[in-house]
């Protein structure tokens, strides 16, 4: 189960998913033409619908109808997030209030209904949640105050529950990308991006792509003995 899954991290980490044999559950807001495509190639396999993350009734319902498709889920990723960049003196309440309510409300809420419904189920398999935060909320980031504020909160989060959890059986990690080349970043000015790309170690923004292979690892029997753990994939930002 991914959130955000219409494009971005989220779609590549459906992708990635679904050809490593898993069946997968996504939802965004608005939906988009390259996930309609991938449901329709993987029919039976792809649930995709539009709904807020900030919607618990909806991720309830959305989470029966999954249990009756797929019976059970083993791993959910929180991706889904919004950002607004500005210096914090310019940034406004209702921008403040949406980057809290979807990353840090929203995310707790999706993470929340997902793990009452693996709590409910068997236990025997493995069993994850990977909430994505990112390098902004371990190294600063002019423009990004807010932002930070919320994925250094679900870092905490992550952390806290992996405590929780672990007795239960379910690991608990947060992943921290850098900077990717998605819509997410699309406002930051070519002067900055060229300044991140030189800071960083590989010499450039990281791709989607860049990302799935630690999703990959952490919600897989590789990562079986990780938990409570953020893990970094900045290109050596
Ligand atoms: N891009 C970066 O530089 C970067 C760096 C580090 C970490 N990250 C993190 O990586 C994750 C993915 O980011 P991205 O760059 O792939 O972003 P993106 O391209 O903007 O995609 C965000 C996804 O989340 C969905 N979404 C946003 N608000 C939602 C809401 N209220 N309810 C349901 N779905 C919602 C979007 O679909 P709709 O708009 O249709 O709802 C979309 O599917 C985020 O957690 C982000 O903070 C990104």
């Amino acid at each position: 189960m991914i959130s955000g899954g219409s494009r971005g991290l989220g779609f590549a980490l459906v992708q990635h998913l679904l050809a490593r044999g898993d069946n997968v559950a996504t939802f965004s807001r608005s939906g988009s033409a390259v996930l309609d495509s991938l449901a329709a190639a993987h029919a039976g396999r792809l649930l995709a619908e539009k709904f807020d993350v900030t919607d618990s009734r909806a991720i309830g319902g959305f989470l029966g109808r999954i249990a009756d498709r797929f019976g059970r889920i083993d791993h959910c990723v929180a991706n889904a997030a919004v950002a607004h960049e500005g210096v914090l003196a310019t940034t406004r309440d209702d921008e403040i209030d949406s980057m809290l309510a979807v990353n840090v409300r929203g995310a707790i809420i999706f993470v929340r209904e997902c793990v009452r419904q693996m709590l409910a189920a068997p236990a025997g398999s493995d069993r994850s949640v990977t909430v994505v935060s990112s390098v902004v909320a371990e190294n600063g980031s002019p423009g990004l105050s807010v932002y930070a504020a919320t994925k250094a909160a679900l870092e905490g989060f992550a952390r806290s529950l992996a405590r929780e959890l672990g007795p239960r059986g379910i690991r608990v990690n947060a992943i921290a990308p850098g900077f990717l080349e998605t819509d997410l970043s699309s406002t930051l000015p070519a002067e900055q991006r060229a300044r991140i790309a030189r800071r960083t170690a590989l010499g450039r923004l990281g791709q989607p792509e860049d990302i799935v292979g630690a999703v990959d690892f952490l919600t897989g029997k590789a990562g079986g003995f990780s938990t409570g753990q953020v893990l970094k994939v900045d290109g050596g930002g």
